[in-house]
């Protein structure tokens, strides 16, 4: 069995979930269910990062012990996961103990192999971003963010990140998808042809005690990047010795997630860090883009632009915020997100398109045969094309699945539904029904299957939805992938109407009547 192993950034667990972290979470959310529903075995890793000298200020401000005030921020973002419908394997967080005896048994064979020393540093460290900037890196005294830095200046241990570069360099030459997309990857060829330096990973305890200690000088404790991105391997085995055969397993199979704006840390701390302890590079490091607000600016908390997700979620329908983040934001590209956005895009896919297909179709099958759908339908040209269309729909959804292409995905099932909904009015079976009961409900059939089929290609986005479209038309038990690419599935079962599944946002930007 094919195996995938996907994991989002681990998110700094002082802030609280909001939109752009939910876009990031929720995509890897829809992307392992689509690989479950293509038959792979899959492992689903997010959590918080939890160490670092922005965690031990908040705590500081909160009046609460690191470790307290980590314990209460990490629920936060397990019950805003769980709200928003995310169905992870493994919570990682960074102060559990394995982990911390993993990052040390880390430390202690990189410094053991003479891949550590310790030097005086003097430069520019960002609180906010937790990063060491050089002079030359600031743009007007500030991190090319805008962030404010501290100046720096104390003995601390280094790594020596330098001596991989070259390896790095020729690692991506060899390996076209290992950054993705393009884009990307040519912003880190660039970052690699300007002068690397050694990576500063300790900080002193005079300044800073929430952290993992430095085993080879207990003054010290571990840099909060060092320690967090260690967490992708230790939550499959890495460094423990009672769990090699599960970190052989999935280790392989590795797919990281990101924004664009941690890129660096990923593409070079990350990588060198793994080349040091003697372990193949992960499979994949994707770099999804920016939600931006109404301003085109990116939503993060420094901004004070910050949406609460759930909130959010509950205006909008959970599963058409998923739908929306897959359809138009480009998986790789900034995408901005609006109520006005959200409504106009579901009004016209969903309510539309197959909300009205689902209607009509039910409708009719229940007003003229009693609910009860035969397997029958039309063999002329137009008819057949239009299942031919529909036929091929799995192999390309499955095709741009796993080229991480969601929006290009959910184009293919809609131009598809566009056929269907005009080969409707086309024959008009609410008509022929009148005096050709056959015809009508031959016509009928192309529709009830490509409802079926959309049920099923559409389930990792909507997955409640596409239960309950798929219950409406008699169809029960696992949703198979391979069902959706054959045409005639659907034999003598009865169809039920219900409620509108996909209700149109009839009214101004806000109503919370209408939600899908
Ligand atoms: N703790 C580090 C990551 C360590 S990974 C070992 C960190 N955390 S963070 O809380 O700042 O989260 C960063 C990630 O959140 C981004 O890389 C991105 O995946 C996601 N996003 C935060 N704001 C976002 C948007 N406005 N839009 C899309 N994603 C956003 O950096």
């Amino acid at each position: 069995m094919k195996s995938i192993y996907f994991t989002t950034p681990l998110y700094y667990v002082n802030d609280k979930p909001h939109l752009g972290t939910a876009y990031s979470t929720t995509m890897i959310d829809v992307f392992n269910r689509y690989y479950k529903l293509l038959g792979y075995e899959t492992l689903f890793l997010t959590g918080v990062d939890e160490h670092g000298q922005k965690l031990q200020e908040s705590a500081q401000k909160a009046g609460l012990s690191p470790q307290d005030f980590c314990n209460g921020m990490a629920e936060n973002f397990k019950t805003a996961w769980s709200e928003l419908g995310i169905s992870y394997d493994i919570f990682f967080r960074t102060t559990d103990d394995f982990h911390k005896q993993a990052v040390q048994k880390a430390l202690q064979t990189i410094y053991d192999q003479g891949d550590i020393y310790a030097n005086d540093y003097e430069g520019w460290y960002c609180v906010s971003e937790e990063i060491y900037y050089t002079e030359k890196e600031l743009v007007d005294g500030k991190t090319p963010t805008g962030r404010e830095v501290v100046r720096i200046k104390e003995k601390n241990y280094f790594f020596k990140m330098s001596k991989y570069i070259d390896r790095l360099r020729e690692h991506i030459a060899k390996n076209p998808n290992f950054i993705r997309p393009e884009s990307r990857k040519n912003e880190v060829l660039g970052f690699l042809n300007k002068e690397v330096h050694d990576l500063c990973i300790s900080r002193p305890k005079s300044r800073l005690q929430w952290g993992i200690e430095i085993p080879f000088d207990r003054d010290y404790v571990t840099y909060v990047w060092f320690d967090a991105l260690l967490n992708y391997g230790t939550a499959v085995g890495l460094l423990q010795e009672k769990r090699t055969e599960e970190f052989k397993k999935w280790w392989p199979q590795a797919h990281h997630s990101i924004g664009k704006d941690i890129l660096t840390t990923h593409a070079v701390y990350w990588t060198t860090m793994l080349m040091a302890l003697d372990v193949d590079l992960p499979k994949m490091i994707f770099a999804h883009g920016w939600i931006l607000n109404q301003d085109n600016e990116k939503m993060s908390k420094s901004k004070g632009a910050v949406v609460d997700p759930v909130e959010f979620a509950k205006s909008v329908g959970l599963e058409g915020l998923r739908y929306f983040f897959c359809r138009d934001i480009h998986f790789g590209n900034d995408g901005s997100i609006s109520q006005e956005l959200i409504q106009n895009r579901l009004n016209a896919d969903l309510a539309n398109n197959l909300g009205n297909l689902l209607n009509r179709t039910t409708n009719l099958y229940e007003k003229f045969y009693g609910g009860k759908v035969e397997r029958q339908w039309h063999d002329d040209p137009a008819t057949l094309e239009i299942i031919t269309q529909l036929e091929a729909l799995p192999e390309q959804v499955n095709k741009e699945v796993l080229d991480f292409n969601l929006s290009g995905a959910i184009e293919c099932v809609v131009r598809a539904l566009n056929s269907v909904n005009r080969y409707l009015e086309d024959r008009a079976p609410w008509k022929q029904a009148k005096t050709d009961l056959l015809a009508a409900s031959k016509s009928l059939y192309l529709a009830i299957e490509a409802l079926r089929m959309t049920g099923i290609l559409f389930s990792p986005i909507m997955p409640t939805k596409c239960r309950e479209l798929l219950n409406r038309i008699g169809v029960t038990g696992d949703i198979k992938f391979a069902d959706a690419g054959t045409f005639g599935l659907l034999n003598s079962v009865s169809v039920s109407k219900g409620e509108p599944l996909f209700p149109r946002f009839e009214d101004k930007f806000g109503d919370k009547k209408d939600k899908t």
